[in-house]
């Protein structure tokens, strides 16, 4: 396959970027989109030239680091998977292929496909955690039966691998998806609830300070989400933050 390439390069975070053309021989269909990256990168590098830089980790979905927008679309055309698990079978030859970053005043571009996503770190810092007394008297959690419903409701929200995509996804820049999910994942289950209604205020407080946009309920996140965290979990935080609101 041959495709053609339309890449954002940017030298860094202060530069101006702009979009170069790549055109690419020799692909296969197996490759993951990652591995044709690799190769792109091999021929810059045997001619001189520097390679592109994007961001990847694990290569198998659990990590959330890569983070691509690939024609348009966080994580490219397929459902449910991240750019890593993407592969070149999804593309016909001869494709013109556009790869931006993830575009978001909170997510600063600082090389070519690379962002700066440490405020989703800080909104984590700021609630995303429980707090356990150690004094030799704690519950073991495995001890506190929960049901199965609301168990497995919580692991959902759970499996959100922080990668951003709903984000670029939507119009407004919104990080609802994200901090629903991880305010979704300890509001739902007893170990929860001794910070539940500090844990909203500060991560919806540090979620508004890092420049995110509000939601307006298009639901692209959901769509564009790798790993299907569902829209009922802003609907449980903006509850949960209401809650914590009255309680003063
Ligand atoms: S909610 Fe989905 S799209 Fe957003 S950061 Fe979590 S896994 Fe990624
Ligand atoms: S590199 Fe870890 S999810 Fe893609």
């Amino acid at each position: 396959m041959k495709v053609n390439l339309k890449i954002w390069r940017q030298k860094d975070a202060g530069s101006k970027g702009q979009m170069v053309d790549y055109p690419l021989n020799g692909v296969e269909e197996d490759m993951s989109f990652l591995e044709m990256l690799d190769v792109l990168n091999e021929e810059l590098n045997n001619k001189g030239e520097e390679p592109i830089e994007f961001d990847h980790d694990c290569r198998e979905g659990i990590c959330g680091t890569c983070s691509l927008q690939i024609n348009g679309e966080p994580h490219g055309p397929d459902r449910s998977i991240t750019v890593c698990q993407l592969h070149m079978r999804s593309f016909k030859d001869g494709d013109t292929i556009v790869i931006e970053p993830f575009r978001a005043k909170a997510f600063p571009v600082i090389k070519d496909l690379i962002v700066d996503r440490s405020s989703f770190d800080r909104i984590q810092q700021a609630g995303g955690f429980i707090s356990v007394n150690t004094s030799g008297n704690t519950v073991d959690a495995n001890a506190i039966p929960i049901q199965k419903a609301v168990a497995d409701e919580a692991f959902n929200a759970a499996t959100c691998i922080g990668c951003g995509a709903c984000v670029a996804a939507c119009k407004n820049a919104s990080a609802m998806l994200f901090t629903s999910a991880k305010v979704s994942q300890f509001a739902l289950l007893p170990q929860g609830q001794v910070e539940a209604a500090d844990r909203v205020r500060n991560m919806v407080r540090q979620m508004d300070l890092e420049g995110f946009g509000n939601c307006t309920n298009t639901g692209a996140c959901e769509v564009e989400c790798p790993k299907g965290i569902s829209l009922e979990n802003i609907a449980r935080m903006n509850s949960e933050y209401l809650s914590a609101t009255l309680k003063g």
